[in-house]
């Protein structure tokens, strides 16, 4: 197989803007379905994708302001994030997230915000660690973080029963970092955390570099020899247009086809085959003299939402941090589940709800964008600190 290549894609830049006000805004009506929906794992939505990975946002504040996400500018000493009673409680979480598992999840992803953040989030582990699939298997239960408080709290997090964890890393080099995390965070604090995940067994580790064309493409070679032969396996990820306050243009993103030729003049690599339906990464072994996969050396990633969209077969749904559930990344809108939950709702209702809303999912937002056939507009987009990576 050759390498990727790129699809062309409209030139559009999305403002900084400060969209502070929009948590605040009342949420809708709790959805009240008038039929019941059982389940059985077979659920699917408008274009038959099954409902498999659930990203559980736990907390919209993160200690970081990568540019890319968070913008200092607009999330501020005023920044105005949720009210404690606002968020879901540990147990109206792991309430939801049995109902999921019941349409056949299998995976749970926390995220945030930052989620070390959230209080005693070891007493959330352990209740969704006790879930089951509809298998009898326990859940592939993982959680995304930006590393800073994972030398503190990596066994008790393995302790809890979380599985593996993926620590976002934009570049090796101190000061290209700190410009990325925008909080001169060190990078050997998170090369520290990292240590202690490995020496915990949280594994299979995954790290995620976000590549921003003429801020860290120079960290891109560094960060592949350090990962080499690791056994972590290092992602690449477009820049995306996600959210409204990034400030994204297109000519900030380095395509990953481009990004696998520049890797593969040095370090040569082989195109290997998805290891999961739906999976967000294009994956890429190293290989050896003879030209096949070294597995001593590993794999990278590349996960390319703006030049080779993979909602086709995309299997996530999210829910935010105050309970809505977003079908889609670039969402503008969530299904009130809190407003369900609070007004009484037994498992069966919250496992009908979820049935009718996954059945009327039509969310492919990065197809209509190469395609060039739709933008949901910026101005009313979700924030990924908020809906969850
Ligand atoms: P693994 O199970 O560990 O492979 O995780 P994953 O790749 O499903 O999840 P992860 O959170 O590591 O995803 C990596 C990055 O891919 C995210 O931080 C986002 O930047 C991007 N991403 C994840 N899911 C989606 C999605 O549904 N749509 C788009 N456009 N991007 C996504
Ligand atoms: N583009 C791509 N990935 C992003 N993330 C957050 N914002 C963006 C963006 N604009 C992802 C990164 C990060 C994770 C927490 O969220 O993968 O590691
Ligand atoms: Fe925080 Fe992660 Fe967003 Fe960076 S990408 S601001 S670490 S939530
Ligand atoms: Fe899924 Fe939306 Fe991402 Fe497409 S853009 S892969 S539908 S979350």
């Amino acid at each position: 197989m050759g390498l990727p290549r790129t699809a062309p894609v409209a030139e559009r830049v999305i403002p900084l803007l400060d969209h502070r006000a929009r948590v605040l805004q009342p949420p809708a009506a709790a959805f009240a379905p008038a039929t019941r929906l059982g389940a059985n794992g077979q659920l699917t939505d408008t274009m038959g994708r099954p409902l498999r990975d659930l990203r559980i946002s736990v907390t919209d504040r993160c200690n970081f302001r990568c540019s890319y996400c968070m913008p200092k500018e607009v999330f501020d000493q005023e920044y105005a994030y949720l009210p404690q009673a606002e968020l879901l409680s540990f147990e109206e979480i792991t309430r939801l997230a049995k109902a999921f598992v019941a349409h056949g999840v299998q995976k749970i992803r926390l995220t945030g915000g930052e989620p070390l953040l959230r209080k005693n989030i070891e007493l959330l582990i352990e209740q969704l660690a006790s879930l089951r699939t509809l298998q009898g298997l326990p859940l592939d239960l993982t959680l995304t973080t930006n590393g800073a408080l994972l030398k503190r709290k990596a066994a008790s997090l393995k302790a809890a029963g979380l599985q593996r964890v993926t620590i976002s890393l934009d570049g090796l080099d101190d000061s290209v970092f700190q410009r990325m995390n925008d909080v001169a965070f060190p990078v050997s604090e998170v090369l520290a955390g990292i240590d202690a995940a490995q020496a915990a067994g949280l594994g299979p580790i995954k790290i995620n570099m976000v590549v921003k064309r003429g801020t860290n493409e120079q960290e891109i070679l560094p960060m592949a020899r350090h990962f080499r032969g690791s056994g972590m396996v290092l992602r690449f990820i477009e820049f995306m247009d996600v959210g409204a306050t990034n400030g994204w243009r297109l000519n900030e993103v380095l395509p990953s086809g481009e990004l696998v030729r520049q890797i593969h003049a040095e370090l040569p690599l082989l195109a290997l085959s998805p290891s999961a339906p739906g999976e967000t990464a294009e994956r890429w072994g190293y290989a050896d003299a003879s030209g096949q996969w070294d597995r001593s050396a590993g794999e990278i990633g590349v996960i390319s939402s703006v030049t080779q969209a993979f909602c086709g077969s995309c299997n996530r749904a999210r829910l935010s941090t105050e309970g809505k559930l977003y079908l889609c990344l670039f969402a503008t809108q969530g299904h009130d589940l809190r407003g369900l939950l609070r007004s009484g709702a037994v498992e069966a209702d919250l496992v009908s709800a979820i049935g009718h809303i996954w059945q009327g999912r039509t969310e492919r937002y990065s197809e209509l964008r190469s395609l060039q056939a739709g933008d949901t507009g910026t101005a009313r987009r979700v924030e990924m600190s908020y809906i969850g990576g």
